[in-house]
């Protein structure tokens, strides 16, 4: 297939991008390299020794848009440019509408004009209500409490179009690095977990502030649905061929259906890195929820998507990476 990925010198589109070219599709890369570097796809082109288009775009740009899909002749869209940082929506939730949203449905009309069909959504399992009880289901109660989630939950809402047919993944606590050592996530100025762990060890600190140990939960730490990005680069691939009527559209979780706790994650990255940790406790961090895992069903019957790795390949990965960055 010819596929065109918006955002993909991002996190997850780049490991997508590396993703479809070895699977042996066509890429063009549309990013406006606001929130990203050149870097991470001049890696790609390393890896797969080939050059990758790239037109450097705003997703309000659709007359930019259309005609990079017409010229490219794009069979499909994976659709990864977007703000992701629950902090900064909730201090500017206007650029969150402006970019998330308003950036989809420009996205949107330029595929009906261009006569593109199929689009797969990177979106988040922040869409969904704190009370929804885990495992959570596609069919859970909608219920984002930060303007992130609502700007996913909004731009899903745009992609629903006669002339389109939208998977949307909702991806869970997106973790890792290319196991192959050639890419992985620029993590500086995360408010993540894993990227705050593996920075504070390269700079010498072995201190790790836990929001909270007085969760109901069996350690006291929070527990999350971990997912390896090169899982979730495989599962866009696959939502590409998946077969869906037009017009229609599906989303699906993307998650291990397994949760690890704060402290569980601390240890895999003692277990990597042979260095001992100190946990400190800290005060639960304003909109924490206790508990968010994966229903995984209905990727695992529709997409026929499992998660194929576990914590240990996750943060041995992410190690990886960042020691590379040394
Ligand atoms: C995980 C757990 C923290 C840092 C985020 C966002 C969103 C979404 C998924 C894309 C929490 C705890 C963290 C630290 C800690 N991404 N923690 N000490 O909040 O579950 O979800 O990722 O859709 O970006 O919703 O992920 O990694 O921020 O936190 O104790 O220094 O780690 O309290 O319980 P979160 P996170």
């Amino acid at each position: 297939m010819r596929v065109l990925v918006t955002g993909g010198a991002g996190y997850i589109g780049s490991h997508t991008v590396l993703k479809l070219v070895g699977d042996g599709h066509e890429v063009c890369v549309y990013d406006n390299f606001s929130r990203a570097t050149r870097e991470s796809l001049d890696r790609v082109e390393l890896a797969v020794a080939r050059s990758i288009p790239c037109i450097v775009g705003e997703l309000s740009d659709g007359e930019r848009l259309s005609a990079t899909l017409r010229e490219f002749g794009a069979d499909a869209v994976v659709h990864c440019a977007g703000l992701k940082s629950v902090e900064e929506s909730v201090e500017r939730p206007d650029l969150y509408e402006l970019n998330n949203v308003a950036g989809t449905e420009r996205l949107a009309e330029a595929m009906v004009r261009a006569g593109t069909r199929r689009v797969v959504f990177s979106s988040t399992a922040t869409v969904y209500s704190p009370a929804a009880p885990p495992p959570v289901p596609e069919g859970a109660t909608i219920g984002p409490t930060n303007a992130y989630g609502l700007s996913k939950w909004r731009a899903e809402a745009v992609l629903q179009r006669p002339e389109i047919e939208a998977v949307h993944l909702r991806y869970f606590n997106a973790v890792g690095a290319d196991p192959g050592g050639r890419l992985g996530e620029a993590g500086a100025g995360s408010r993540n977990l894993l990227p705050i762990l593996l920075s504070r060890l390269a700079a010498g600190r072995t201190d790790v502030d836990v929001f909270g140990l007085d969760w109901p939960t069996p350690d006291g730490s929070c527990v999350r649905d971990y997912v390896h990005v090169d899982d979730i680069a495989r599962a866009n691939v696959l939502a590409l061929q998946m077969p869906l009527a037009r017009g229609r559209a599906l989303a699906a979780n993307i998650g291990t259906g397994r949760g690890y706790s704060v402290i569980e994650v601390v240890r895999a990255v003692e277990r990597a890195t042979g260095r001992a940790l100190e946990v400190r406790e800290r005060p639960r961090r304003p909109g924490d929820i206790a508990t968010s895992i994966a229903d995984v069903r209905l990727a695992a019957d529709r997409l026929g998507f499992v998660a194929r790795y576990d914590l240990d390949a996750m943060v041995s990965d992410a190690v990886r990476w960042e020691l590379s960055l040394r």
